[in-house]
């Protein structure tokens, strides 16, 4: 037997009993007389303690022998500490050890095993299974286990019944690039990698399944971010006879559950916006409620007076930074800077220091009299001590960039507050947004979500810029400024889907090459149906306070793709080309 209890389970309640423990060196004390070896496993840390009084000097030769992240075993007696650890839960007690067996030798770890590791991002991923050691990765591994457990129980009994969808199927819109696979059997001919299994689920609800679910891996081929991975996980569910409200209410009840058996955290109900409103008031259809700087709007009152960058503009637009009026010349010129940088694209920044004694100080004081500013003061809800920023411009890039400028000041000034979370939902997304550079449609959510019911006739018989206006069931579920998950009610009607695919630009022929499966299933008694997805890499890290989602993924691929461990994707063999019926292109290699 390996061992009679883990690393992380003696406790004083056990003095004077004799175990077997097993797992990996994290450290070593020698004092000559005495040392030290702390072992290390999934569940803890346990202290073990040679003396030359009681073990053999062949036994602690052998322990001199052993280094860092060392596999060993040894039967001992368990004692009380003289000085205890009250860091961890088995500070009270150690190991007099009796019995030593090296089970393997190990070389020394190219970085620290550690909660703060030296080690830096590539090193650690490609050694993932030394960084899987570290006790925050860990933690991070359980917690997502836990996550996944939770959501299945939870879901059981609501009634939804997992089931998987296949991952070797054609193409499936969801605003990204496909990963393809070669047919072998089919020369010339791909699968796709699923986005989501959005029309899978579909035809399940036809099917009659009613209530699905699946915890599933989908593929997209997109630039890479913090919280986006090539393949990443959803927690993917759809409702036959089901309306907005109740799968609203379904999925928050998950998310209540999910927080408060995971983390013993309480949500208060979620409150609701509606696109139009989060667009307005917070420049941003993921708007992070931890903190309010909400935007006003000042087009009332900072037109016509004579300053041109405001006047011909479509939107002039402010947030209130709290208590900021003090910030030097040197910080205000380092704000505009930062809006002005290509990501962000703003053309300047216009700020209003209101003093603490009532007088005000700005970038525009030529064109603007103290009452003017006090105006744009009321608008914001500034007080004295408070500093304005002020963007201009065309209405959606004006908001995007203050939307960049708000979160920033939240970060400056610490008000996305660690352990709070903000749930919202966002609801009524418009149905199709219009590409000027495309000049064609696109879906916001993807082209199976349905238009609104009272919207279903301006659809059908509207002209050109009716389509602009037309709204969606379409919700998405936001905590801390992240997208959780999105989804919608969807259409379940042969023609308006096909009204849909005809908007955004497929011919008849392209929508029955590309859909026709889904668009027969419609005709064979297909019920109103939706559904929603949570990106669940995303809610793990969110319901842990962090932004990357990698920490949270076993085997994540680093920035370009690439999972550094088994170093992939990497090139195949000719005659496995030659057998897909594949031909390279020679790869210029760039000069
Ligand atoms: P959507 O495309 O909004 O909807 O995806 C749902 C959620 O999945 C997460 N997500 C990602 N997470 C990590 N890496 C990525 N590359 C990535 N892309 C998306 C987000 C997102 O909110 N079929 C629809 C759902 C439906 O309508 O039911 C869909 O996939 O958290």
């Amino acid at each position: 037997m390996y061992r009679t209890h883990t690393c992380g389970e003696l406790r004083i309640s056990d003095v004077g009993k004799e175990v077997t423990l097993s797992g990996w060196v994290q450290t070593v004390r020698d004092k000559g007389f005495m040392m030290w070896i702390d072992l290390r496993d999934r569940y803890g840390v346990t202290q073990l303690i040679f003396n030359e009084e009681v073990s053999s000097t062949d036994l602690l030769e052998q322990a001199r022998s052993v280094g860092r992240e060392f596999v060993i075993m040894v039967t001992g007696k368990v004692i009380e500490r003289i000085s205890k650890n009250d860091k961890i839960p088995t500070g009270d007690v150690e190991i007099e050890v009796s019995e030593f067996t090296v089970l393997n030798a190990a070389k020394l770890p190219p970085f620290t095993i550690d909660d703060d590791t030296d080690g830096g991002d590539d090193l650690r991923m490609k050694y993932r299974y030394l960084d899987l050691r570290r006790g925050p990765v860990q933690r991070n591994m359980m917690f997502r286990s836990n996550l996944a457990i939770e959501t299945r129980k939870y879901l059981a009994d609501q009634g939804f019944l997992e089931i998987e969808t296949p991952f070797l199927i054609k193409s499936t819109p969801e605003g990204a690039r496909d990963f393809v696979v070669p047919s072998r059997m089919n020369p010339g001919q791909f699968y796709a990698l699923p986005q989501s299994p959005q029309t899978f689920k579909q035809i399940l609800m036809v099917a009659g399944m009613d209530k699905y679910f699946q915890i599933v891996k989908c593929f997209r081929d997109e630039d890479l971010r913090a919280d986006r991975q090539p393949e990443f996980t959803q927690i993917d569910c759809e409702m036959a006879f089901i309306t907005q409200e109740q799968i609203l209410n379904t999925f928050e009840g998950l998310t209540k559950y999910l927080f408060k058996t995971v983390s013993n955290i309480e949500l208060p109900d979620f409150p609701r916006m509606q696109y139009d409103e989060a667009m307005r008031r917070f420049g941003s259809d993921k708007p992070d409620l931890r903190f309010g700087m909400e935007f006003a709007e000042l087009n009332d009152v900072a037109q016509n007076k004579g300053f041109k960058v405001f006047d011909s503009v479509e939107l002039v637009v402010g947030i209130c930074a709290e208590g900021c009026a003090a910030y030097t010349r040197k910080q205000v010129d380092e704000l505009t800077k930062w809006v002005q940088r290509p990501q962000i694209g703003a053309k300047g920044l216009v700020y209003v220091k209101y003093n603490e004694d009532g007088s005000f100080k700005s970038s525009v004081d030529k064109f603007f009299s103290a009452e003017d500013l006090k105006a744009w003061a009321d608008k914001m809800g500034a007080k004295p001590g408070d500093l304005m920023l002020v963007l201009a411009g065309e209405t959606d890039k004006t908001r995007k960039q203050l939307n960049e400028l708000r979160l920033e000041m939240g970060r400056r000034l610490g008000l996305m507050k660690e352990g709070d979370f903000k749930p919202l939902w966002v609801i009524d997304f418009p149905l199709l947004e219009w590409d000027e550079e495309t000049e064609r449609f696109y879906a916001m959510h993807h082209p199976f979500t349905s238009p609104k019911k009272e919207d279903v006739d301006r659809m059908l018989n509207g002209d050109h810029e009716t389509m602009k206006s037309l709204r969606a069931d379409a919700y998405d579920l936001v905590i801390n400024g992240v997208e959780i998950g999105g989804g919608s009610i969807r259409i379940h009607d042969r023609g308006l889907q096909e009204k849909n695919f005809q908007l955004l630009g497929f011919t008849e022929e392209e929508a029955e090459a590309q859909f026709g499966f889904l668009l027969g299933a419609f005709e064979y008694g297909a019920p109103p149906h939706g559904g929603i997805a949570f990106g669940f890499d995303r809610l793990c890290a969110v319901m842990n306070g962090q932004n990357s989602i990698r920490d949270f993924i076993a085997f994540p691929k680093n920035n370009m793709g690439r999972d550094m461990m088994i170093d992939a994707p990497s090139p195949v063999h000719g005659e496995q080309l030659e057998e897909l019926n594949l031909e390279l292109k020679e790869i210029k290699k760039e000069e």
